[in-house]
């Protein structure tokens, strides 16, 4: 089947005012990206020639959040239809398929699409499909109004319905597909003789079958792809759908989360073959894991990439920046920002490394922190490999530790140490024989004296 070249309009103008925010609602994150940045991403997958988003007045930080898709000021918020006028002035009079979507809609899939715009090539060649679905409560819905042939005739929304039309149980879920090349004639023609007095979208209906053109219906099943945020509560049940599809993903791609439940990713999280993920772990964005990583439970990424075979926590915090080596050891209580751990090494407890190199199979003792900030500049921290760090060191940036070197326990290392040598920083041990009986002894009788 030969398809034609395919426009996606997506239609952002809306405040949201009941999400009561600053922001405007499409740029609220889901999986850590914008929701229009979703919608956007879905409609990539079907690699359409234009892409064109409405946005409100004034919504700049939306058209940069889009970008390089262009975008159309509606200016004033007069309905779908008026918002759809919009996006076609971006479009020049593209006569492919168009496919309107909503950017506050953004669990919609590649699939859906498809099958819209296959109906588009259907036998009597419809020049309007619309995604139907039925909802648990139909309530608010337009209602897809079919005749006695199955086909579709007309969408009547909630407010201009009789009760007759209120109880039609299918409903329209939002999205439209239209054949460009007879668009613009029916939207041109869409009024605003309705119960609010706007331009309803799903006008084209009624208005294609009087022009004799079919319309079409494809049922999505899965009713929880065409969920729209209208609210906080809306958002974050969004974000449940989107975590579930997320952590399915992953086990699907041979990672195993010991609680899918408790595992929280980004859109952009990767995870390699044979991963294992324990209990509460959270993916910010930008994270990259290889194969066979073992992450332990409580631990927290964001802008990390982890090489094969590594072992991460528990209780471990990667911060932007950080890149595990392949075979590395990152343990219990242990920050690493903006640090390059080389191949097996260890950095196992209670530790802080910051804008630092660890070479290979180096050893970084329990307590030891890169002092990488003078509360004016960043330094850099460089340990060679090999390198044996003891306990409790703080090593205060900029400094070198070359390779093979060993700094003893407690040191504070403000010079470079070379290669093989061993550093110790700290004051001399005195040890007085028999002194802590003398000490008991006398106290206990200053005691007694008192009495
Ligand atoms: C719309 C449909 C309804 C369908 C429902 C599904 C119409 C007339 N009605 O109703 O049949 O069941 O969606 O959720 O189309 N928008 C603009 N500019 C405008 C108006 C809206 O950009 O002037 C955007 C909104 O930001 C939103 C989307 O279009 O993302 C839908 O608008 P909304 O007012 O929510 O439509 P509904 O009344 O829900
Ligand atoms: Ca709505």
């Amino acid at each position: 089947m030969t398809r034609r070249p395919l426009a996606c309009v997506i239609l952002a103008a809306g405040k949201g005012t009941r999400m009561k925010s600053d922001l405007p609602k499409v740029l609220h994150r889901v999986a850590g990206r914008p929701m229009v940045g979703h919608v956007l991403a879905t409609v990539a997958a079907l690699e359409p020639e234009r892409v064109a988003v409405v946005v409100g007045p004034g919504m700049d930080d939306v058209a940069a959040a889009v970008a390089p898709a262009p975008t159309a000021v509606q200016r004033q918020q007069q309905g779908t239809a008026d918002a759809v006028r919009a996006g076609l002035s971006l479009l020049g009079g593209f006569d492919g398929n168009v496919v309107v979507l909503y950017g506050d809609t953004p669990l919609v899939t590649p699939a859906t699409l498809d099958t819209m715009t296959a109906a588009l090539n259907g036998p009597d060649a419809p020049a309007v499909v619309v995604l139907g679905m039925r909802p648990a409560n139909p309530h608010g819905y337009g209602r897809l109004i079919l005749n006695a042939d199955g086909g579709l005739d007309r969408i009547v929304e909630q407010l201009d319905a009789t009760p007759e039309e209120r109880a039609v149980t299918l409903c329209n879920a939002g999205l439209m597909a239209f054949d460009g090349a007879r668009m613009g004639e029916i939207i041109g023609r869409i009024g605003n003789s309705n119960a609010k007095g706007e331009y309803y979208l799903t006008d084209a209906v009624e208005i294609a079958r009087g022009l004799g053109m079919a319309c079409a219906v494809v049922t999505v099943d899965d009713t929880s792809e065409v969920l729209g945020v209208n609210s906080r509560a809306e958002l974050a049940e969004v974000e449940r759908i989107l975590q579930n599809r997320l952590r399915t993903a992953a086990m699907i791609n041979g990672a195993t989360l010991a609680d899918p439940q408790t595992v929280y990713f980004s859109h952009d999280t990767v995870l390699g073959r044979d991963v294992v993920v324990g209990q509460h772990v959270v993916f910010s964005p930008g994270v990259t894991i290889g194969d066979r990583v073992e992450i332990k439970p409580f631990c927290h990424f964001e802008k990390v990439t982890v090489a094969d075979g590594a072992t991460i926590g528990p209780y471990a915090r990667l911060r932007p920046g950080a890149e595990i080596g392949p075979d590395a050891h990152i343990g219990n209580f242990v920050e690493i920002k903006n640090a390059r751990i080389e191949a097996g090494a260890k950095v196992n407890h209670l530790t802080y490394i910051g804008d630092a190199r660890v070479g290979a199979r180096a050893n970084i003792g329990a307590g030891t922190i890169t002092c990488n900030y003078d509360g004016y500049f960043k330094h850099t921290t460089d340990i060679g490999a090999g390198a044996f760090i003891g306990s409790n060191t703080a090593l205060v940036a900029p400094v070198t530790v070359g390779d093979g070197a060993i700094v003893g326990a407690g040191s504070t290392i403000t010079g470079d140490v070379p290669a093989d040598a061993m550093a110790v920083a700290r004051g001399r041990q005195a040890t007085l024989p028999g002194w802590a009986a003398r000490f008991r002894a006398q106290k206990q009788d200053d005691k007694s004296r008192k009495a």
